[in-house]
């Protein structure tokens, strides 16, 4: 009989990833999924389909039924214009009521998947695990409390928890990186600052590597692991790696900091009395201003998680499936 494994989130990007490769090494998988999504590309994998909604705790019960390992994939992340309070219904409420579901079927293990966005803006690069908690949104804000309430949630019951933080997620299949291989492709692509922050991000594929340790490893119980790739890098060689990937020019032009951001405040305060979102804002700007680069030796030391693809690689990758589906 193959073990019996869920995956949330299965819809979306990394979800998908997951469970394609979950279901390779021979899992019966089964996936959480909102009514009205188009399944046919799980059904074609054999993936077995619940629909359910992690916000009604009713809808969970036959997702977990004789499931050995659940992993808690499913966020609200990219959605825009959506209510804040949907960000906690979703990644602190539906996650209780998944753990909750998941200790009454007597689920084995709980991977939960957190973000390294749980610890905002970093002070001293790279950060591990123990860096403090700083979240800058109310994104990240949800996941901090979803975090921690698996963790203490692992303490008090009888299930086996492990929690990973993702570094920035890329490849194929993804969007939210899109506009800036976007920018730097079309030319209109220019360096705000000096460029010497760091940049971190995860190519997908290696990720899900990381993820099934996580659920397979005993190693791995009790313990929360940074997962990303091998490699940080500033950004401004990492604009150059991305013009590199796409065959174009490598941006040169730069625009000092300070005068954007005192458009962004002018910005900010123009737009707040009329309740309408800034075109420029100083949180926009953190992409150029701040430091992501995080230690993934603990993930290495105790999962032997070992990411294969190397930035420049992964980010040819996704170019060139970004502009096989006409995207670029
Ligand atoms: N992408 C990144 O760079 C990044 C970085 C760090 C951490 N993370 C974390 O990684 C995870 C996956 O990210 P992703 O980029 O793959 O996200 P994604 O593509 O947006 O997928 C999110 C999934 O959650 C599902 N979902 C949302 N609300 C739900 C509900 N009420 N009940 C059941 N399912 C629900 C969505 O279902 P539908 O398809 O039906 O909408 C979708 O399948 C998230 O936990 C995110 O916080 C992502």
């Amino acid at each position: 009989m193959k073990k019996k494994v869920l995956v949330t989130g299965a819809t979306g990007f990394t979800g998908g990833y997951l469970a394609e490769e979950l279901v390779k090494k021979g899992y019966h998988v089964k996936a959480l999924s909102l009514p009205n999504q188009d399944k046919s590309r799980l059904e074609k994998l054999g993936v077995e389909v619940i629909i359910g909604d992690l916000t009604k705790k009713d809808t969970l019960s036959a997702a977990v039924e004789q499931v050995d390992t659940v992993y808690h994939i499913a966020a609200i992340f990219r959605e825009q214009d959506v209510p804040h309070q949907l960000f906690f219904d979703v990644n602190v409420g539906g996650t209780k009521n998944l753990l909750e579901a998941s200790v009454d079927a007597k689920v084995r293990r709980f991977v939960h998947c957190s973000t390294v966005g749980v610890q905002g803006e970093i002070k001293n690069p790279p950060a591990d695990e123990a860096a403090p908690y700083n979240p800058g949104d109310y994104y990240q804000q949800s996941k901090v409390e979803g975090e921690q309430l698996a963790l203490k949630f692992f303490k008090e019951n009888e299930i086996e928890g492990v929690v990973f933080r993702p570094v920035g997620i890329y490849g194929p299949g993804d969007t939210r990186f899109l506009k800036i291989f976007k920018f730097v492709h079309s030319g209109k692509f220019r360096m705000i600052g000096n460029g010497n922050v760091l940049y971190h991000l995860t190519f997908v594929k290696d990720l899900v590597e990381g993820i099934i340790l996580c659920g397979e490893k005993p190693e791995a119980v009790g313990e929360v692991f940074t997962l990303g790739g091998n490699e940080y890098v500033t950004l401004t060689e990492f604009i150059k790696l991305l013009a590199e990937a796409m065959n174009v020019p490598v941006p040169k032009k730069h625009v000092p900091l300070w005068p954007v951001w005192v458009a962004a405040v002018i910005c900010e305060y123009a737009c707040y009395p009329f309740r309408i979102k800034p075109p420029l804002y100083r949180r926009r700007l953190e992409f150029f201003t701040n430091d992501r680069a995080f230690d993934i030796s603990k993930a290495k030391r105790i999962l032997g998680y070992n990411p294969k693809v190397p930035l420049k690689e992964g980010l040819k990758i996704t170019a060139d499936w970004y502009r096989e589906q006409g995207m670029l």
